[in-house]
């Protein structure tokens, strides 16, 4: 439905003398957002919009630096508006829920450019119950064909300094610990320090930040700043002055020092704010994805949701190798059959297997071009017996194609890798940029790499083939238009646990706030033997969460793809626990945000695609906590066989952190949940309808 709705379009009625010329206002559907667009007497033109009467954007100006023509977008006339009243419900092919709302009032603003040049800008903001998102086109017009952005100016004005989550800003990795400091505290300089593993390279300065921002205000708003539709365009990251408080929207260069080379028509990702008074909204909002293009793959029924095994966590550990040469190969055709038969016997789909293809003697920080080719294996890797052997046991392997960043060479190999695949029967891949981009000069969040991942994207889908990626540019929630796509890294995944001392306690409870809004994570969760020494004795530090927060974490960070991290044999030594990753799905009918606090909690119970059953996810931070949440959100009269994974009684990250219980009670939705999670603890319960 679009219908027209009435738009206040008041001409020089604002009482301040400063903003008087045009003044256009817009709420929400449920009136809450109030959003206001206005010019200034100097013809700049500003926007700023309260939730329930409180400030969350003061007025912020916007406008572009241009080469080709030259062009300085500050000063503008709005030439005419146009509004309308979107409400419809869509179905996603996968995801959280079965079917989402998409409920907005939008506002298209005509801009021409005051200098002599005259350009025309469009602005069209989007007014949803829980957040504004706004984009800009450059329309076709006679004096601009070709174009080259320079620099976008969109600022995001603060209306206190508040707690922020925040990660250094950069232009090629987003695998930072996050900072929790007010506003006028972050230094993305200071955050560098060995602890967090990383060196910050702060191409930006030690002011800026990179998105999904979560924000809390002292008045109680919960705010998220982020971007959707990420389309031949960079990345955006976001400049602090930390007197005004105004943050200023900084674009990825690419190798010359241009922002983006476009062609009118065209159109900027859309800039997202996602506001509420509650943290369990921002959890539930489904903006971006709102903000996205329908599914461009017409027939889907071939993307599956699934979990699997890796040969993959005994590389990251020291028990093998990626590389043959040494002795320690890991993918072997024995071992990989041990993985294969493990994910047969519980439930696992698939098989991830890394280390396969020759060259991994010499693959890292060469910034070299050719380095994998995708399609020899190893010698002692016998890849046509190992897929007959998968298929027979109803298992699929998942092919890896580590491109060492060289994204040239990865289009290069494309289709041919993929026909390989498809010749063994694989359908699902996980690539990965590690390392400096080439072509030289490029970045990982630059338009050119934001080109190639969507290349990618769009090449498997024409392959029937499921994409994972790691090392891309933080994801805007394309897996609605690119339902393949189906999850990406883009963050500090689990991996970090074995570097320096590892994720926090706290880590997982500001993801699903920061990453998270973008979309899935391959974060890696289940690892059951905490102690890193396993395989390599200098290894001193412990994962930092316990056992059932593992599982926990199959709830808590929702993605399609969800690997079993740890090695069989631990697996085989806890199979009690096991059950739980064998019985959770990984696609919902339906999700509740029950509790979540960024960076101290969060609980969210799922019920399971096309069946009554449910399943809860509880962790905490650092500090122990009681669960108490009541189950009314379960079917009035129906009973439910529940098995609630827990800490053990003292049990917490640093004491015993293998150690949990497992209880059996029958549930209902009068029930009332009183658990204790310790430390770095978690709980995950499944509840299976009688
Ligand atoms: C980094 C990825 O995140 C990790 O999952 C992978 O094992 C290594 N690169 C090797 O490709
Ligand atoms: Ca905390």
């Amino acid at each position: 439905m679009n219908q027209k709705f009435k738009l206040f379009l008041l001409a020089t009625c604002l009482s301040s003398s400063t903003f008087a010329q045009t003044n256009l206002r817009i709420s929400s559907p449920d009136k809450n957002i109030s959003l206001t667009i206005f010019t200034s007497q100097a013809n700049q033109v500003f926007y700023s919009f309260t939730y329930r009467k409180k400030n969350v954007i003061q007025p912020s100006s916007i406008g572009f630096a241009l080469s080709k023509p030259v062009a300085q977008l500050s000063y503008f006339t709005v030439t005419s508006v146009d509004s309308s009243n979107v409400d419809e419900t869509w179905k996603p092919v996968w995801g959280e829920v079965a079917q989402i709302r998409n409920h907005y009032k939008e506002l298209i603003v005509r801009l021409k450019d005051n200098s002599s040049a005259g350009l025309l800008l469009n602005v069209i903001f989007r007014v949803f119950d829980d957040g504004v998102g706004f984009r800009y086109e450059f329309p076709t017009q006679p004096s601009m064909h070709h174009f080259v952005v320079i620099d976008e100016f969109t600022q995001f004005a603060m209306a206190g300094d508040h707690k922020a989550f925040w990660q250094p800003g950069d232009f090629d990795s987003n695998e930072f610990l996050y900072n929790t400091t007010k506003l006028s505290e972050i230094d993305a300089i200071a955050a560098e320090n060995s602890e967090k593993g990383i060196a910050v390279t702060s191409p930006i300065g030690p002011d800026a930040v990179q998105t999904p921002l979560m924000l809390k205000s002292a008045d109680g708003l919960y705010i998220n700043i982020h971007e959707a539709a990420l389309v031949n365009y960079p990345a955006m990251n976001l400049m602090l002055n930390k007197k005004t408080l105004v943050f200023t929207s900084v674009l990825v260069p690419d190798a010359v020092g241009s922002k983006a080379f476009l062609e009118t028509p065209a159109k900027t990702p859309w800039r997202t704010i996602i506001v509420s008074d509650k943290a369990t909204d921002i959890l539930a909002s489904k903006l971006i994805l709102n903000l996205n293009e329908p599914s461009k793959v017409k027939n889907t029924d071939w993307i599956k949701p699934q979990k699997f095994a890796g040969m993959w966590w005994e590389m990251h550990t020291g028990k093998a190798t990626w590389q043959k040469d040494g002795g320690k190969h890991g993918a072997t055709t024995e071992r990989v059959k041990q993985y294969i038969d493990f994910a047969a016997a519980h439930k696992l789909d698939g098989v991830l297997v890394e280390g396969w293809n020759v060259s991994w003697e010499d693959w890292f920080g060469n910034w070299k071009e050719p380095v994998f080719d995708f399609i020899t294996p190893y010698s002692d890797y016998d890849i046509g017996l190992l897929s007959e052997y998968a298929k027979n046991k109803g298992v699929k392997i998942i092919m890896h194609h580590e491109t060492s960043g060289s994204a040239t060479n990865y289009d290069h190999w494309m289709d041919t890798a993929y026909r390989v695949m498809k010749k063994y029967g694989m359908n699902a891949v996980k690539t990965g940029y590690v390392g400096k981009i080439i072509p030289r000069g490029e970045h990982h969040d630059g338009q050119w790499m934001v080109n190639h991942y969507q290349r990618v994207a769009e090449k498997t889908a024409q392959y029937k083939i499921m994409l994972d990626a790691h090392e891309p540019v933080h994801p805007t929630g394309l897996h609605r238009t690119f339902p393949n796509w189906m999850a990406n890294e883009a963050a500090r995944g689990g991996e970090f646990n074995n570097f320096s001392t590892g994720l926090p306690p706290e880590h997982n409870t500001i993801m699903p706030f920061t990453r998270l809004m973008g979309g899935p994570m391959d974060f890696t969760p289940g690892v059951f033997h905490l102690q890193l020494n396993q395989f390599d004795p200098a290894r001193k530090q412990l994962v930092r969460t316990t056992l059932s927060k593992q599982l926990a974490l199959y709830v808590t960070m929702y993605s399609p793809l969800q690997m079993a991290a740890d090695i069989p044999e631990n697996y085989n030594l806890h199979l009690d626990a096991f059950k739980f990753i064998e019985d959770v799905p990984v696609d919902w009918d339906d999700s509740k945000i029950l509790e979540a606090e960024p960076g101290d909690y969060i609980t969210i119970a799922r019920k399971e695609k096309g069946k009554e059953n449910w399943f809860l996810g509880a962790i905490t931070d650092e500090n122990a906590r009681t669960l108490a949440v009541t189950l009314d959100f379960l079917t009035p009269g129906a009973t439910y066989e529940a098995t609630i994974y827990r800490d053990a009684d003292k049990t917490d990250w640093q004491n015993n952190p293998e150690r949990y219980t497992i209880e059996k009670k029958v549930l209902s939705n009068k029930s009332k949940l009183n658990i204790r999670l310790g430390a770095g603890g978690g709980c995950a319960i499944s509840m299976i309808k009688k």
